[in-house]
């Protein structure tokens, strides 16, 4: 665990009511029930959570999954994100860097892709040492269009 002003980072290892219920304020796309689901699949071994928590609240998460056979050597960030109220304070950059810490040394490559327009979370990661090695076009459906993802790595 570690602390910034009152945060708290740490691996998430209880899928309690509370957590649940944070979890669909930060994912409000996200059902209740697939919230629940996603919640039990945490903790596998290939599969951490992330989280910050500020007061009892879990205002930022991120996850990192294991990859696996060929891929062993990797590990892929998804849906990194901090709540609306509390960005700009270095929340997601901290909860990143607690992360990454937490990677098995045997580990040499942590992988990521976001939407080309969103420059913030490109900003992010780049202070953080990823660099974009391509662009995937048409990569993902974001209210009802295609966009492209800018695809980032990181040795480690
Ligand atoms: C992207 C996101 C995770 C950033 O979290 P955050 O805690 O606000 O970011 P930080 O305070 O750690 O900012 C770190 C750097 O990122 C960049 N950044 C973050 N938010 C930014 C914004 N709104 N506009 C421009 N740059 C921004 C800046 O370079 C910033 O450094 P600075 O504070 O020295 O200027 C947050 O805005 C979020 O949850 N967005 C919605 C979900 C999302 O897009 N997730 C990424 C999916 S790949």
């Amino acid at each position: 665990m570690t602390f910034m002003e009152g945060i708290e980072f740490k691996q998430l290892t209880q899928t309690g009511l509370n957590t649940i219920e944070d979890f669909h304020l930060l994912f409000p796309h996200w059902r209740m029930a697939s919230v629940q689901k996603k919640l039990l699949a945490t903790n596998k071994r290939r599969d951490k959570r992330f989280v910050a928590i500020k007061e009892g609240k879990i205002v930022a998460h991120v996850r990192f999954v294991s990859g696996k056979g060929l891929h062993r050597h990797r590990v892929e960030v998804t849906s990194l994100i901090v709540d609306p109220k509390h960005r700009r304070q270095r929340l997601g950059s901290e909860l990143m860097k607690f992360a990454l810490k937490a990677i098995p040394k045997k580990k040499k490559l942590v992988m990521l892709s976001v939407d080309s327009k969103n420059n913030a979370a490109i900003d992010l990661y780049r202070k953080l040492g990823f660099e974009q090695y391509g662009l995937l076009k048409k990569a993902a459906f974001l209210n009802g269009k295609m966009v492209d993802n800018v695809l980032m790595a990181k040795e480690i």
